[in-house]
């Protein structure tokens, strides 16, 4: 087997010559690729939109979550490098990493090297607890989206529901229990929504100072191995 193809550090020797134009190897299947491009319009759109509540902001929401619900399948079905199993580590590897990569010793990896990993699974939770709670907030406040059967329509809840009705017997005594209790579920998934859109930016911001930090530790365009889905095969 060659030892390039696997997401262990290849070992450099001290005199590797930089941006070598040598043989490149696939990395990034299609699906990966297309799915990460995807993601950034998708998410800028969802940003941009998010005071408005448009068409625009909710179906930008749903494509990230079409992404995320796929590329979380991807990662137990997909190829290679796509599989969780290739590059999530635990929190000692992806230390020792970033520690590598201030010190300038950090190795290389053909796949998501250990902090990447853990970055790609912090991006796909976020993006997920995101899109859910907008799809919660869309149904409280609309009674729409997928979400909709889930949570109580406005004055008249289900009694096939039994969430809903439950929840709101702690509030029997109360003159207008139903709508007091909608308006708390509201806010809160109104403020999950708020504050997990939050962490996404935060997240992405980091990702993108990490892509940075390791294409100029590796001395490689990853951006670029993100568009052709090929890095080069050696160090
Ligand atoms: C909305 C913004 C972004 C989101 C949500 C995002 C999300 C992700 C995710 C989920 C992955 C893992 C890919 C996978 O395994 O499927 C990833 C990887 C990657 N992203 Fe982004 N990304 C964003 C912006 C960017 C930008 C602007 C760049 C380019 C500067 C970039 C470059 C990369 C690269 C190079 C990788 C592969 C990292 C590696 O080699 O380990 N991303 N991104
Ligand atoms: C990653 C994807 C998403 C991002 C980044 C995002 C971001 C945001 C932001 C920043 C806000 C403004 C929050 C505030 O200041 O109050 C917002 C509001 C909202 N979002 Fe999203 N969102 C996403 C996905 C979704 C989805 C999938 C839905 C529903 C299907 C949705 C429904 C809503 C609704 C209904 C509001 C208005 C909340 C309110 O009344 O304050 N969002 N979103």
């Amino acid at each position: 087997m060659n030892d390039a193809t696997t997401n262990s550090p290849n070992h450099e020797t001290p005199e590797t010559p930089p941006m070598e134009p040598g043989r490149e190897i696939k990395v990034w299947d299609l699906l990966v690729r297309l799915g990460h491009w995807t993601l950034v319009i998708a998410f800028t759109i969802a940003w941009l939109t998010g005071e408005e509540e448009s068409a625009l902001h909710i179906w930008s929401g749903y494509i990230i979550a079409g992404v995320v619900a796929l590329r979380l399948c991807w990662g137990v079905v997909g190829t290679r490098h796509a599989r969780f199993s290739d590059f999530v580590r635990g929190p000692r590897a992806v230390f020792a990493y970033l520690r590598g990569l201030a010190a300038g010793t950090a190795p290389r990896y053909l796949g998501h090297n250990p902090a990447g990993g853990a970055m790609t699974v912090l991006l796909l939770v976020a993006l997920a607890v995101t899109t859910v709670s907008g799809m919660m907030v869309y149904a409280i406040e609309e009674n729409a989206g997928p979400l909709a059967g889930f949570v109580a329509s406005t004055d008249a809840p289900s009694p096939a529901l039994g969430l809903v009705p439950m929840a709101l017997a702690d509030d029997d005594e109360e003159e207008n229990g139903h709508r007091v209790h909608e308006e708390e579920g509201e806010e809160l998934w109104e403020e999950i929504h708020e504050v997990a859109a939050n962490l996404c930016l935060a997240l992405i911001i980091l990702h993108i100072l990490g892509v940075i930090a390791s294409s100029l530790a590796h001395h490689e365009n990853l951006p670029r191995a993100m568009v052709t889905g090929r890095k080069r095969a050696e160090n």
